[in-house]
């Protein structure tokens, strides 16, 4: 299938500017993908938009965030039950932003969807919305206070993109989605299977953002992860690993005997506002030949 579906989250780290900078290094056609550090998916999109997947047999595609999947999970499923809710909240928002407009109405949504016992449509909903409506479109959770993520000073308050849904849930039929560790969609690794993975990057220093979920993203992990990236090479397939150029990222991919590319990368999110700029990118790409299945 080819769809000009787009991501409907904005996810800190997301690939939508750097995606067709991958796309050299992609087979043009395979039997399989994997995406096992989702986020919001902008490598997917590419890939379908550029028809690159038409000939898959299998898409999988894993994030170790339940919530996210989950969102995931309801635009395939159950989409106009979503866009329904959707509808709810965005009526309920211009009741509430015509009486006051000082990011109340945002706190109780987010409230809300830091109850353990929200459905998980309405999980999904609250989500977007909060997603559409938060500072900067970063997804941020701790232990103690949940999704802890600011108001956006929107009013009014922004909508969900309709049509879009609507064809990420045609481009969904089909597609494995999957909620765990990378390791879940990598340890059998088939010939002929593309696997892209944009894991939380090594840090760069203080202003990085790598707090997706709770627990970060350590050096043990971006080992383990180049392991399995290289034994998927072995087998026929091909990885590709993003990751941010550090001395660490670069001596971890020249070990395992990963071929190393630079790419230029825009960082949308920082901390701070003057760290913002180009920052140097790199892929560490597996070296074995791609065997169709
Ligand atoms: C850099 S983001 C991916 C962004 C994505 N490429 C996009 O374009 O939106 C990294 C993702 O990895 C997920 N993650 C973190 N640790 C993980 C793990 N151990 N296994 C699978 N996913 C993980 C996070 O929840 C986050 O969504």
């Amino acid at each position: 299938m080819v769809t000009q579906a787009k991501p409907f989250v904005k996810w800190a780290g997301g690939k939508r500017h750097l995606a067709p900078q991958l796309k050299p290094y992609m087979p043009r056609s395979m039997d399989r993908y994997v995406e096992p550090f989702l986020g919001g998916g902008a490598v997917f999109f590419y890939l379908l938009a550029e028809g690159r997947l038409k000939s898959c047999k299998y898409i999988t595609l894993c994030d170790m965030n339940p919530k996210l999947i989950n969102a995931w999970v309801q635009v395939r499923d159950d989409v106009r039950s979503l866009t329904a809710y959707l509808d709810y909240i965005d009526r309920e928002a211009e009741k509430a932003y015509e009486l006051d407009a000082d990011g109340e109405f945002y706190l109780k949504v987010r409230a809300r969807y830091n109850d353990p016992d929200v459905p998980n449509l309405e999980q999904a909903a609250l989500m977007l919305w909060l997603n559409r409506n938060g500072f900067n479109g970063l997804y941020r959770e701790s232990k103690r206070s949940g999704y802890n993520v600011p108001w956006g000073q929107y009013a009014p308050a922004r909508k969900l993109d309709r049509r879009n849904l609507l064809l990420v849930n045609k481009a969904l039929k089909g597609v494995s989605l999957v909620c765990g560790d990378f390791t879940v969609t990598m340890t059998r690794p088939t010939p002929g299977t593309l696997i892209y993975c944009d894991p939380p990057y090594a840090k760069l220093g203080d202003s990085s953002f790598v707090a997706y979920l709770d627990k970060g993203f350590d050096e043990e992990q971006h080992r383990r992860l180049a392991s399995a990236a290289v034994r998927v090479g072995e087998a026929g397939g091909k990885a590709l690993v993003s990751n941010s150029c550090t001395p660490f990222a670069l001596e971890l991919f020249e070990d395992k005997g990963l071929l190393v590319r630079d790419l230029v990368s825009q960082t949308m999110i920082s901390r701070s506002a003057d760290t913002r700029g180009a920052t140097r990118e790199i892929l560490g790409i597996t070296k074995h030949a791609f065997k169709r299945a």
